[in-house]
């Protein structure tokens, strides 16, 4: 792995001012919350606030222009990112919950009948489990749980079980924010198209850490967000298949997604348009198309082959803790599992290993992770979660595990 390090991580490293100055010494493992940003990144913002800023798509002026053809070229990568040859197909929203809700809203709204059924995954982050349970409710159908296996993965014979002739979407997440485990998309994807339901992929936790093509997939959607791509907040995407897109209702009133409005009717803008109501984050739009730039000027493959490395020796080291129980699978079972370890240690708070690791200058993410119902099923409030990224090194898992070490000492001796 020694050769990755240097030409992934240690290269890489440099391109983030979050580290360097004070924070040089900062062990930053929470980057399935958020990733760092590159100067790449930050710059863009600058440069678009500081000399590129005007509304989209309204004025004859040059700046309006500018702004125009910059955020439509965001789109243009976008699509690109996620082979996807149709820009009209990407929908910029606030993030990927607000991408989720978008669908749940206006397809659900106008798709879905009584006793229809949606079937989702008990390990689905609370995004991609409150949007179906208020629209399921709305309009009388069912909201069904794909069971997780005893490793920690999908239960794939329990999505058999479950699919079937009423399922009218099923909405499943790509990588699990806590058990790290990869699902089976293409699947997934095979068996429900053979019982005329579409797909969903919450993708949050994929597209910075592998290569995703939409068409390979054969997925009907998918929700993005730009802060876990190394991009800036405020924005975030969805991606449907154009002739889906075209028979979904408007989500948001307002300016920019109409076509013309009269006293007493409005009609509908073309796609993308429809379906972005008011003034987007032009900037932050701008900003991720250059994050997006950045991940695939490393290259989403070798960030991909380097994580892999990275966390078959996270789950080592974790390994040599007493008591310390990971959830999820392990990498020598799932090789292609996300790169994260959530664990935790039978009398020991998680939310207290986070602040006794902050001390030490090691960010981890603590609590529930927006997974109630699975921590539930392992019968369990809270864990602590460490997650890794292609400027993460094994040095940094050294430093961790060392510490965790003594923590678990001191935590066990003065309980
Ligand atoms: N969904 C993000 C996480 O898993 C915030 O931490």
């Amino acid at each position: 792995m020694k050769h990755l390090v240097k030409q992934i991580a240690e290269k890489s490293r440099n391109d983030f001012p979050l580290f360097n100055g004070n924070n040089n010494n900062l062990i930053y493992l929470d980057h399935a919350a958020t990733s760092q940003k590159p100067k790449e990144v930050i710059d863009s913002l600058e440069k678009y606030y500081s000399s590129q800023n005007a509304n989209v798509h309204r004025g004859a002026h040059q700046l309006s222009a500018i702004a125009t053809e910059k955020f439509e070229h965001s789109r243009k990568l976008t699509a690109n990112f996620i082979n996807s040859n149709n820009e009209k197909e990407i929908i910029f929203t606030r993030n990927a919950t607000e991408a989720i809700n978008l669908v749940a809203y206006t397809w659900g709204n106008y798709q879905l009948q009584e006793n229809d059924e949606i079937l989702i995954s008990l390990m689905e982050h609370h995004s991609n489990i409150v949007p179906w349970q208020l629209i399921a409710k709305a309009k009388k159908c069912k909201l069904i749980f794909i069971k997780v296996n005893k490793n920690g993965e999908l239960d794939l014979d329990d999505f058999r079980k479950k699919l079937n002739d009423k399922t009218k979407l099923v909405s499943v997440v790509h990588v699990s924010n806590t058990l790290g485990c990869s699902n089976p998309i293409e699947d997934i994807t095979d068996l429900a198209h053979q019982k005329g339901s579409l797909v969903f992929l919450d993708a949050c936790q994929s597209l910075a850490h592998k290569p995703v093509d939409v068409k390979k997939l054969g997925i009907d959607f998918l929700a993005g967000s730009s802060h876990k791509l190394c991009g800036p907040t405020g924005v975030g995407f969805l991606w449907a298949k154009e002739e889906i897109l075209e028979k979904m209702p408007p989500f948001l009133g307002g300016g920019e997604m109409i076509h013309e409005v009269f006293e007493d009717q409005s009609t509908w803008a073309d796609l993308p348009h429809k379906f972005e109501a008011g003034t987007p984050a032009i900037g932050e739009a701008i900003g991720m198309g250059t994050a997006i730039n950045y991940l695939q000027s490393i290259g989403l493959q070798a960030i991909h082959n380097y994580e892999k490395e990275l966390t078959k020796y996270l789950f080592e080291k974790l390994a040599e803790i007493n008591h310390l129980k990971i959830l999820g699978p392990n990498p020598l079972l799932q090789p292609d599992r996300g790169p994260l370890a959530t664990f935790y240690i039978k009398g020991i708070h998680s939310n207290d290993i986070a602040e006794l690791l902050d001390n030490s200058n090691i960010c981890i993410r603590s609590g529930h992770h927006c997974c109630q119902p699975l921590h539930r099923f392992y019968g369990i409030k809270s864990t602590a979660r460490a997650s890794l990224s292609f400027i993460s090194t094994p040095s940094e898992i050294d430093s961790l595990t060392e510490e965790l070490k003594s923590i678990i000492s001191f935590l066990k001796k003065n309980s």
